[in-house]
């Protein structure tokens, strides 16, 4: 099940400061909802707020509502004033995908179509645990990161890119299969990695950690950035498994890297470098305060923490604080002798363009000739009504109650 802290999102939205119109993704059903209503009410405007109002109307209602309904108007109160469930004033976009056929890095690479994927739970927004029977008819668990909204379009692109173009490591997840709608017209939607079965050293806080998984999550880290010079920048808790029932040196697995980047290349950012994120990890894995790794990146300042005298221990370690610490210490002091200068850090090899969608009918022209152009998105209504193909995303609710 989706955290119910993250199963809602505000996705944009619209004001004329008297009224606003907030759209809200329910990452559940994979649809989105409009929630109306006076500014001084769903305070769009407000960064802070960040669609909050609107979140909590949607919270509140959704469950009185016909299936049907995707737009609600509350009052200045937030009281509920009228809802529509009118197809032609479906808010819903349809999102359109680049294809594996204008996409020469990656092709070779194994695909599944979405429809052969098993729902067998959902882990996050975009990402859900789920099965297929491969060609010989062996059943395969495996995460699926989908991309319902434009917006994670690119990021599954990216990772996908990413994960082809990294050589197999016994501490590194691999790229399983990349997810198209069909064998024909192969749009990207998403890829699979095959699933771990297993919490993450975030969300199990009873499990022991040993300096040996430690020392392979420094190598694996050595041998991205040095050999491959790839950097992760998203090394954490929450993207790290520990199997201790694995054969030796491949208990430590690494995973997620949407924010992964070739060294001086677009998407490469030295403040999110992966030194840091090791010392982050290794603390919080310890003392289980994850405090530091909430700041944003630019505040985080590694030597803050490990100038720090005292750790508390707050889960198992199969040796003392003191000496997993050395170990950080000196592999820290290590990485920054070897430091190297900034010509020599750049990788040749960068992720490309993620290619533009296939052109759609998004108007008639005064002829009755349909006028084709190339879109990330567009009204699911407007789609529909011209004849383009539209992927369906909508899913029933795995929950009854939205307010969990
Ligand atoms: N290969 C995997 N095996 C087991 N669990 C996984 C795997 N990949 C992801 N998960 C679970 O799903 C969550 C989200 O996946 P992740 O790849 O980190 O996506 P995101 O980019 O949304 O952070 C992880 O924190 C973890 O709990
Ligand atoms: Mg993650």
């Amino acid at each position: 099940m989706i955290d119910p802290d993250y199963r809602f999102w505000a996705d944009g939205g619209m004001t004329d400061y008297l009224d606003d119109e907030v759209f809200v993704m329910d990452w559940d059903q994979q649809r989105h909802y409009t929630i109306s209503g006076p500014s001084s009410f769903l305070k769009i405007e407000d960064q802070e707020k960040d669609g909050c109002a609107a979140i909590d109307v949607l919270r509140r209602y959704m469950n009185q509502l016909d299936p049907g309904v995707h737009t609600i108007r509350v009052d200045a109160e937030g009281s509920l004033v009228s809802t529509s469930s009118n197809p032609e004033e479906d808010p819903e976009y349809a999102v359109f995908y680049p294809s594996l056929h204008d996409a020469p890095s990656i092709q070779g690479c194994p695909t599944i179509e979405m429809s052969k994927l098993v729902e067998l739970d959902r882990f996050g927004p975009g990402v859900d645990l789920a099965s297929y029977k491969d060609e010989n008819g062996i059943v395969k668990k495996v995460v699926f990161k989908s991309a319902p909204i434009m917006q994670f379009r690119g990021r599954r692109w990216w990772e996908i890119n990413m994960l082809y173009s990294l050589p197999r490591h016994p501490n590194l997840v691999p790229l399983d299969r990349i997810v198209v709608d069909d064998m024909t017209s192969q749009h990207i939607l998403g890829l699979t990695v095959p699933y771990i079965s297993a919490h993450t050293i975030h969300d199990d806080r009873e499990q022991i950690f040993k300096l040996d998984w430690l020392c392979q999550l420094t190598s694996v880290v050595d041998f991205l950035n040095l050999e491959l010079r790839v950097a992760h920048q998203d090394i954490a808790p929450r993207n790290i498994i520990c199997l201790e029932q694995a054969s030796e040196g491949h208990q430590l697995q690494l995973f997620d890297f949407d924010r992964a980047s070739s060294i001086g290349q677009l998407g490469w950012a030295e403040e999110l470098n992966d030194i840091k994120g090791v010392i982050f990890t290794l603390y919080e894995i310890i003392t289980l305060d994850d405090s530091y790794q909430r700041l944003p990146p630019s505040e985080r300042n590694p030597d803050v923490v490990m100038n720090l005298e005292y750790w508390p221990q707050r889960r198992n370690l199969d040796v003392e604080v003191p000496i997993l610490r050395k170990h950080l210490e000196e592999w820290v002091r290590c990485r920054k002798d070897m430091a190297p200068t900034t010509q020599e850090a750049i990788s040749p090899s960068r992720v490309p363009e993620m290619p533009k969608p296939r052109p759609v009918v998004d108007d008639i022209d005064e002829n009755g000739t349909p006028v084709y152009i190339s879109l990330p998105r567009t009204q699911r209504q407007l789609a529909k009504k011209y004849g383009n193909y539209v992927i369906s995303w909508e899913r029933t609710p795995s929950v009854t109650n939205p307010s969990n």
